[in-house]
């Protein structure tokens, strides 16, 4: 059977929510969030809800620049890949569609730009 596309906030939410289940439960990823940078999900998932809203659907939800928040952890390159097919898995498992499409592809162009930048910065 055919899969809905992306088509609002709610399977946005779905999305991240699945995804970062996915994110806890790998052994490599799931330290870094938890045990490296101590994460509340509480605060972090929203943001991601509003961060993928604003990617996908411009609604003007996110203003922040995420990508200092990452220069202090120890993320090297083959974590940037393991959370970016991670990502591709969870969205060709759920959607199917432009958006799905654009959203994978903004989400690699993301990870190859923050890891490009971890590395010039002396990070990996
Ligand atoms: C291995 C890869 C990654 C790891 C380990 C990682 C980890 C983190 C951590 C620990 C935070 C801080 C959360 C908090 O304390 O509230 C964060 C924030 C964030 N990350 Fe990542 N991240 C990764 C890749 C990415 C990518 C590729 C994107 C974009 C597509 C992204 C987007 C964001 C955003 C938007 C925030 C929220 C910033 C804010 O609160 O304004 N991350 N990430």
């Amino acid at each position: 059977m055919k899969k809905s596309d992306i088509r609002d906030d709610k399977d946005i939410k779905i999305l991240v929510h699945t995804f970062y289940g996915k994110v806890q439960d790998d052994e490599r990823l799931g330290y870094i969030f938890n045990d490296v940078a101590g994460v509340d999900w509480d605060h972090h998932l929203p943001r991601m809800v509003d961060f993928w809203s604003n990617l996908i659907f411009q609604t003007g939800r996110y203003h922040g620049k995420p990508f200092r928040q990452h220069l202090p952890l120890p993320i090297r390159k083959e974590d940037f890949h393991r959370w970016y097919n991670l990502f591709v898995e969870t969205v060709d498992c759920c959607f199917e569609g432009d958006r799905a499409d654009y959203a994978k592809e903004m989400a690699g162009k993301i990870a190859a730009s923050f890891s490009l930048r971890m590395e010039m910065e002396g990070n990996c």
